[in-house]
């Protein structure tokens, strides 16, 4: 059934003519669906505010929006290795920033060098792979036919973990995301005679680094977010029945100069609380960081149009993962929970999905790589064996082509996985590994030792977690050990253990 909807998708996107559309694939850092189009019940939170992102929005209405999309790992690298591999992050052998998987899991194809593979320009730019020699080598040099352009960071250095940018400070020294949508304006000029004469299509990836900390952004962002009309959390408190190992540790935050003046003790407990001035200082520079990225989505956006390119390329954009704004106390990524597993992504066809499309299966983003190599008529990829590590070319996902055609299909995914590592005593480490299953109405999660052997020792539990979106969407009670869920929770854990091959149908 599948291989018809998919030819029929692949008819209308290569049937016409034989040229093949161009990509431009955005990234956005630390970006939780605080998005026009993620507004309602579909926001991570109901104590957020209405979000400005009107470009994104736009996006949105000429996309597959994807509504129930989940990372691997709710942090950047393990995050961005995998949906750029296609694999997990037990495959990858990814779980921290300081790791590159080419040399720790084997040397797997990206997707931007599969298109260069396939003839592609292929050009990169800000925050695509994690930075550094440690996490990728450097931006992964086999991935791109040119040079990769990073920008400058001059505003970091300042250790200001929010700061409102000027107009006049931003024509003295361009925030970086202003850098990188320059260079993106002026790339796309540059591949686009080729592209349009149909001698070589491209493969345009732009990365942004907001709204990851340090949260600067011109101040102009600020007055969508006035700090009287913003709200502190609803569940300014941790699960109840939360395990230890559940919780991340968001001590860095007291690390940086405006926040010494508040003389925190014990940022970072379970249940520790801002005060209230500073929480909503923090969600307010947030805010502003995605408006600001929409800014600069919107800016590339109006280049492709611009230059007559729109109708030829398909544009995909995502978060890497989500992001916790003091809901169950917590902030940063770094957890399982729904708010940090959960990230927006959407993919615009022209010709398929110019009306606009949405979408609540269950999707991974591992599913993205195979998604475009079908939409781009690349040959298809194959599903991994159980050890690929000498394989150059498979994946760990499912291609979600089948849903340009009827984003309700049955029969779809019945699950989502995501992971997390924790050390013992509070610290980072690969100890412990908490894997997690998102189904349509559940997450549940079991907390097993990792280390030594790397994989999971299911007979070795330091914690259970089950809630129930039926009637807790916020994941504030944690059922695992309520009598009554004790069926259900056999069942989840059979289907958490069995893994994702059991339930990509
Ligand atoms: C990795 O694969 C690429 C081609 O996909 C090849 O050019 C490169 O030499 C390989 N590297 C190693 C270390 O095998
Ligand atoms: C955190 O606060 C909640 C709500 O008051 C409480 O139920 C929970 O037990 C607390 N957690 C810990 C570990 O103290
Ligand atoms: C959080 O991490 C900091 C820095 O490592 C440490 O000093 C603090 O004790 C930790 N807090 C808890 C509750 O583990
Ligand atoms: C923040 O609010 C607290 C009271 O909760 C107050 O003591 C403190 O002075 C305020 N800090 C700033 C920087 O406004
Ligand atoms: C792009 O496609 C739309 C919808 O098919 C069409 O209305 C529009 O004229 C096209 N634009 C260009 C520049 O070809
Ligand atoms: C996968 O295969 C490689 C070589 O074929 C081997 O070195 C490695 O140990 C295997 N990994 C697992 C997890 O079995
Ligand atoms: C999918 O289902 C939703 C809700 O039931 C409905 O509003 C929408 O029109 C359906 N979409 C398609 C393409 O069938
Ligand atoms: C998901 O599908 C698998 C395979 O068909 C099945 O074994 C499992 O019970 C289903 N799980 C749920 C939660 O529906």
């Amino acid at each position: 059934m599948f291989n018809t909807i998919f030819a029929t998708v692949l008819l209308t996107l290569c049937g016409a003519q034989q040229r093949r559309k161009n990509v431009l694939f955005f990234v956005a850092d630390d970006l939780r669906p605080n998005l026009g189009a993620y507004s309602g019940h579909h926001a991570p939170s109901p104590s957020d505010p209405a979000m400005y992102t009107p470009n994104i929005d736009h996006l949105a209405q000429s996309s597959l929006v994807l509504q129930r999309s989940y990372v691997a790992q709710a942090i950047c690298s393990p995050s961005r290795t995998s949906v750029l591999t296609g694999r997990r992050p037990d495959t990858t052998r990814v779980w921290d920033l300081k790791h590159y998987w080419r040399l720790v899991g084997g040397n797997f194809t990206t997707i931007p060098q599969y298109f260069k593979e396939n003839g592609y320009r292929t050009v990169g730019m800000g925050k695509i792979f994690h930075p550094g020699k440690h996490a990728s080598g450097n931006n992964d040099p086999i991935s791109w036919t040119d040079p990769y352009f990073l920008g400058e960071d001059d505003y970091s250095k300042n250790r200001l973990l929010w700061q409102a940018v000027t107009e006049a400070e931003e024509r003295q020294t361009p925030l970086l995301d202003t850098q990188i949508a320059d260079f993106a304006l002026k790339t796309l000029n540059e591949v686009a005679p080729k592209a349009k004469s149909g001698e070589q299509p491209f493969f345009v990836a732009v990365g942004f680094h907001k709204p990851h900390t340090p949260w600067n952004y011109p101040e102009r962002f600020e007055k969508y977010y006035p700090l009287d009309s913003l709200e502190l959390p609803d569940n300014y408190f941790s699960p109840v029945g939360m395990p230890a190992f559940a919780w991340h540790n968001f001590s860095r935050l007291n690390t940086y100069k405006n926040v010494e003046p508040y003389h925190l003790h014990d940022v970072g407990a379970i249940n520790y609380t801002f005060p209230k001035n500073l929480t909503l200082l923090m969600r307010r520079a947030y805010y502003s960081s995605v408006s600001f990225t929409d800014y600069n989505v919107g800016r590339v956006l109006q280049e492709l149009d611009d230059l007559g390119l729109a109708n030829d390329t398909i544009v995909s954009f995502w978060g890497d993962h989500g992001y916790q704004l003091g809901e169950h106390c917590e902030w940063q990524k770094e957890t399982v929970f729904e708010l940090a597993t959960r990230a927006p992504m959407m993919v615009k066809v022209p010709g398929v999905t110019d009306s606009g499309m949405v979408t609540s299966q269950l999707v991974e983003f591992v599913d993205l790589f195979p998604t475009l190599v079908d939409l781009a008529g690349l040959p298809e990829m194959k599903l991994c064996p159980e050890n690929s590590s000498q394989i150059l070319l498979c994946t760990e996902g499912k291609s979600f082509v089948p849903l340009f055609t009827n984003p309700n299909i049955t029969g779809w995914k019945n699950a989502t996985f995501s992971q997390f590592p924790h050390g013992r005593n509070g610290r980072n480490g690969l100890d412990v590994m908490g894997y997690s299953i998102r189904t349509d109405r559940y997450r549940y999660t079991e907390w097993a030792t990792f280390k030594p052997h790397l994989k999971p020792e299911w007979n070795k539990l330091h914690g259970i977690e089950l809630y129930d979106h039926g009637i807790d969407p916020e994941e504030n009670r944690n059922w695992a050990q309520e009598p009554s869920y004790a069926n259900l929770r056999s069942q989840l854990s059979k289907q958490l253990r069995a893994g994702w091959r059991y339930v990509n149908v």
